[in-house]
């Protein structure tokens, strides 16, 4: 069975109290019992992660890429947080460690401030989703089942 790896980055620890009318009411807790049930009905083990330091989330997608080629996993699912609209290095290691990545946001970015509409990490992502809240979780799981052939 290969594992999906779903990476957080900052800020996503708050959701459900985190501005609710942008990112509803459900916990982060709430979004990992959507992506196990996910995972499951696509015979996915689940890696789940959150971080708000950005290195960490880096050293992350290494281990992604180094487990993508040793056939252990069938690749991320990416919500950078605002990480998104600044993070060279995070572009740079999606490139690096050369593993498929699925790009999530909660909210439409592009509905909401100018400088949520400039992404590092779409360049380097297989897919890019959002606007979906959080089902988008189980959605990109489902695209990363698709993609990994499963
Ligand atoms: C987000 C959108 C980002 O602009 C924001 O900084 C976040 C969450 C989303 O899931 O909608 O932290 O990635």
């Amino acid at each position: 069975m290969k594992t999906a790896l779903v990476l957080n980055g900052p800020n996503l620890n708050l959701l459900g109290t985190r501005e609710p009318a942008v990112y509803g009411s459900q916990t982060l807790a709430d979004v990992k019992a959507l992506c196990v049930q996910a995972c499951a009905s696509h015979n996915l083990a689940l890696d789940f992660r959150q971080s708000n330091h950005e290195g960490e989330l880096i050293d992350w997608i290494h281990e992604a890429g180094r487990a993508q080629a040793a056939g252990t996993l069938a690749g991320v699912v990416l919500n950078a947080g605002a990480y998104t609209h600044t993070s060279v290095a995070l572009h740079d290691a999606i490139k690096g460690a050369g593993v498929t990545l699925i790009e999530l946001h909660i909210s439409n970015v592009h509905a909401r401030e100018a400088f949520r509409h400039h992404s590092y990490i779409s360049p380097a992502a297989k897919a890019v989703m959002a606007g979906f809240g959080v089902q988008g979780y189980a959605l990109a799981i489902s695209g990363l089942a698709g993609l990994a052939g499963l």
